[in-house]
């Protein structure tokens, strides 16, 4: 099975798609061109780092994929400091406009959210996006119907303290679920794949930091994903894929509130050896 092409007329034999490929799969011919033989073309993670750091844009992935790439401008478009400013300013979001965030948008931070790295690069993440506000409000009564049930139960539960001033909160009229959140991403998985849980993770990361790019807030919907993972009346409602299952949730929409400050944070605990 071929999986890349070299073109043997732009190649300059500099060996950069051998160092690079993660599981060794490029090796030189008797005159030193490389080639990735058919026989092991199966074992290639269609990762595309050798495409990605070819000098002499010299290889062409044999799956189907798109290619794109970048101007000397871009390769050095943002320093050290803006990044560090850019991330520190992240922040949990819990109050938002009504406005919706058009479709449009939402795919674009999507469409970066899928360059997010993932165990062999197997790309497990399906998402669920809750457009409607409605929808959202659904959620976060059901997730409250689950945490009354824990109240109620006499069976242990980790959050049984937990829950009864967000079950209060919401009685007074307040989301203490999505927090009044007009959408929810929700990252979802095959149950069988041991690496999705991370690899979702990831993905929920970097849409949660592309978001203010685009003058959008997040927050990381830790209840409603405990409510997913074990409220058959949630699960019903999500309706997901016959083997999937929610991995975790974020709630997005446009911030109330402007971020003025970096509020202080634990040194970094390091050790070096
Ligand atoms: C895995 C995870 C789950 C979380 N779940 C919730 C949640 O259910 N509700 C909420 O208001 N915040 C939730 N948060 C947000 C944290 O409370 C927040 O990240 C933390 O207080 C630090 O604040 P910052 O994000 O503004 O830096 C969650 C964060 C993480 C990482």
């Amino acid at each position: 099975m071929k999986s890349i092409l070299i073109n043997p007329d732009t190649c300059t034999k500099c060996g950069t798609c051998m160092e690079i490929c993660p599981v060794n799969l490029i090796v030189p011919d008797s005159e030193g061109m490389p080639f990735m033989p058919d026989e092991v073309g199966v074992f290639c993670t269609k990762c595309g780092n050798c495409e990605a750091f070819c000098p002499e844009d010299s290889i062409s992935p044999e799956f189907n994929t798109t290619h794109s790439t970048i101007s000397e401008e871009e390769r050095h478009g943002i320093t050290p400091g803006q990044i560090g400013v850019y991330m520190r300013q992240r922040r949990s979001v819990r109050n938002y406009t009504d406005e919706i965030v058009k479709r449009e948008k939402i795919e674009e931070i999507l469409d970066i959210a899928r360059y997010s790295p993932s165990g062999m690069n197997n790309q497990p993440v399906h998402w669920l996006i809750i457009h409607d506000p409605e929808e959202v409000r659904e959620l976060t009564r059901i997730s409250i119907d689950w945490m009354r049930g824990i109240r109620d139960s006499e069976e242990m539960h980790p959050l049984k303290t937990i829950v009864p001033p967000l079950i209060s909160a919401y009685e007074a009229g307040k989301d203490p679920i999505c927090h009044g959140a007009p959408h929810v991403a929700i990252a979802y998985a095959a149950e069988e794949n041991p690496m999705a849980f991370t690899d979702s993770i990831i993905a929920l990361s970097w849409f949660e930091l592309a978001a203010p790019a685009f003058d959008l807030g997040t927050c990381w919907a830790g209840f409603l994903k405990m409510a997913a993972s074990e409220y058959p009346l949630l699960i019903k409602e999500l309706d997901l894929p016959e083997g999937h299952i929610v991995q975790y949730a974020m709630m997005f929409g446009y911030p109330m509130y402007k971020v003025r400050n970096i509020p202080g944070r634990e040194p970094a605990r390091v050790s070096w050896k």
